[in-house]
């Protein structure tokens, strides 16, 4: 029988989404197809958001709601749409008991107690970017529940640690939007075809270049930043590194990526523990990060391994080519 791997290279480029997922599935003969449906149904909410944000100048949901998040941070409309259209999308599905999202204090029971998996989620990233019509994307990461089946989940179920997240991925709506996930063997992205409605294998178990030479941080925050990065950012000068950094993170990660370079968001003296939530910001693009070749680093150790305590929990990063994350971590 063929292998997982074999059979993954026999999906060519230019397959739908449900075909690759297909594919992928039937390389486990006892798998059940609930994970599937899962990436099905994220993949639903992209398109839906991906909708919306794309008629947003058009019916009034550009701008802010007047109301802030668990976090204090102003929430935008499509914030908020955006948050509501996951919630549905994977209630409906049936697969996922809870759910944590950046715009809720408290994880949300979809009443589907049966449903194996939890999913943790940034429903909209990069929200000061919405109106302006630059880049902005969703973020996912699903582990398998600890608790009964039957039973409530709870806090445990998303407290597990990154190196348990099954799959992680994100959706990215920029200049073409794109699904990029991981089932932890390979990262493919996908791109959506407006005109058939489906998302299209277009890169193929990407692998990030071990080097690059982008660094993409905001740099109007350097002297509230730690010392070694304020070096390494020194360092990326000297050698004309190229800056970019357009304040999504998904795009930002999702350029260098494909690229080779690096993201950073060091504590501040207004974050001393960063800006960047860990359960549904840095484990799912650290998950993706290491599955393509890359690493996330918190400047102590690996993303992946920071124990965790609380739900909106934040954390410094450093993440992207290996090489370049390397530097900025041994100074
Ligand atoms: P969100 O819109 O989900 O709150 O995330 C915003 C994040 C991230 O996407 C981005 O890289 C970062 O905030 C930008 O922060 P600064 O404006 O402080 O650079
Ligand atoms: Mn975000
Ligand atoms: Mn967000």
């Amino acid at each position: 029988m063929a292998t997982k791997t074999e059979q993954e290279l026999a999906v060519p480029v230019g397959v739908t989404l449900d075909r690759f997922i297909m594919h992928s599935q039937s390389a486990f003969p006892y798998a059940t197809g609930e994970l599937s449906q899962l990436l099905r149904d994220i993949a639903l909410a992209g398109k839906i958001i991906n909708r919306e944000i794309n008629r947003a100048g058009l019916i009034d949901i550009v701008g802010g709601n007047g109301t802030e998040n668990v976090q204090g941070e102003n929430q935008q409309k499509l914030d908020i749409i955006a948050n509501i259209r996951f919630i549905r999308a994977l209630k409906n599905g049936g697969e996922v008991c809870a759910i944590l999202s950046e715009e809720e204090e408290d994880i949300i029971h979809t009443g589907n107690n049966h449903g194996k998996y939890v999913v943790a989620m940034d429903p909209l990233d990069g929200s000061s970017n919405i109106d302006v019509n630059v880049s902005i994307g969703s973020i996912f990461s699903i582990y398998r529940r600890v608790t009964p089946i039957n039973g409530p989940a709870s806090i445990s179920d998303f407290l597990q640690g990154g190196r348990k997240q099954i799959a992680a991925g994100y959706i990215i709506y920029g200049s073409s939007t794109m699904l990029v996930y991981s089932t932890g063997d390979g990262v493919n992205g996908f791109t959506f075809d407006h005109s058939l409605g489906e998302f299209i294998l277009s890169h193929k178990n990407i692998g990030t270049p071990s080097h690059g030479s982008i660094y993409s941080v905001n740099e109007g925050h350097y002297h509230s930043y730690p010392k070694f990065v304020q070096k390494y950012i020194e360092q990326c000068k000297s050698k004309s590194f190229s800056a970019r950094y357009i304040g999504s993170l998904v795009g930002d990660f999702h350029r260098n990526m494909l690229k080779g370079g690096i993201y950073l968001y060091p504590s501040t003296n207004k974050d001393p523990k960063g800006k960047l939530r860990l359960l549904y910001e840095c484990y799912p693009l650290a998950f993706i990060a290491e599955k393509s070749g890359g690493k996330a680093h918190d400047g102590f150790g690996s993303i992946l391994d920071i124990v965790p305590q609380s739900f909106h929990q934040r954390s410094p990063i450093y993440i992207g080519s290996a090489d370049l994350v390397d530097d900025v971590v041994t100074g």
